[in-house]
């Protein structure tokens, strides 16, 4: 056993040698657990993201998701996408490594994407059942792991320090993180979480976000108390930017 000093998330761990996807098989028994419960996989033959998009998840990654039931209005959702994403970002510090955030679920290492956060959910309009928020980690993977449209954008912790680590060591800290943040955000304080997460993010700098309804280009200036991305144009608009099915680019 791992060795978990977390009270409430990894109480219970399920491991798989190899899963379709750790997210699917999260929502299939979220009803019937408790908060807290992790499963995590050394391999996923059908790791997905957002809309089915292909996560490729090989031997050497972490792959885990997080069964969570907070008692709270739905709008507060994107919080907990941060929260992953402040977790993740303070595990790679932990291990030297300087990390940022894309808005709304990515962590890039020098631009490039080394962990991509999924959450899904069952929740009516004013009451959320459950939230499974799926981490996709490159921990130990190699560059010839990833098919090559995925390989020139992506990165792992192994290509950053030259060498392998342990992934039971970085998800014990991934899962600490986590537990502190996640208290944070039941505690509803959300502007630590907001504030925490403006420092790490990617500010600033031009975007074209790519949505259904069109594009918009302008600066991300930054995100708003329900975690929309203010994105300011050309003509001094300001857009809010909800998370759901847009694409956001760096021009
Ligand atoms: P977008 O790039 O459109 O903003 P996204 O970054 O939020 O989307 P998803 O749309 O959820 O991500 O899809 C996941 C994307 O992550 C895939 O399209 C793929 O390019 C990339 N990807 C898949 N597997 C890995 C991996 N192991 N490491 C890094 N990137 C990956
Ligand atoms: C993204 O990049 O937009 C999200 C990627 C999320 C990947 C993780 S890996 C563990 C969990 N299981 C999945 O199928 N997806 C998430």
């Amino acid at each position: 056993m791992i060795g978990l000093t977390t009270r409430v998330l990894g109480k219970k761990v399920i491991y798989f040698q190899e899963i379709s996807s750790t997210n699917e098989y999260a929502k299939n028994i979220a009803m019937n657990e408790e908060e807290g419960t992790v499963i995590v996989a050394d391999i996923q033959s059908r790791g997905h993201g957002r809309k089915a998009r292909m996560w490729v998840s090989p031997k050497g990654g972490l792959w885990m998701s997080v069964i969570l039931k907070p008692k709270l209005h739905p709008e507060h959702l994107t919080k907990l996408v941060f929260i992953g994403a402040l977790a993740v970002v303070e595990t790679l510090e932990a291990f030297g490594i300087e990390a940022k955030i894309k808005w709304p679920n990515d962590v890039l290492i020098e631009g490039k994407k080394v962990c991509g956060i999924l959450a899904e959910g069952k929740y009516s309009e004013s009451e959320i059942d459950y939230v499974v928020l799926g981490i996709g980690l490159n921990v130990n993977i190699d560059k010839n792991d990833l098919p090559e449209n995925i390989r020139m954008h992506s990165i792992s912790l192994k290509e950053v320090l030259g060498a392998e680590i342990p992934i039971e060591e970085v998800f014990k800290v991934l899962i600490r993180r986590l537990e502190h943040w996640y208290a944070v955000f039941k505690e509803e304080k959300y502007e630590d979480i907001l504030q925490k997460w403006r420092e790490y993010a990617i500010l600033g700098r031009k975007v074209r976000i790519i949505r259904e309804e069109g594009e918009i280009e302008g600066v991300a200036l930054g995100v708003d108390e329900l975690g929309a991305l203010i994105v300011e144009t050309s003509t001094g608009k300001r857009e809010k930017i909800i998370y759901g099915d847009v694409s956001l680019r760096y021009a």
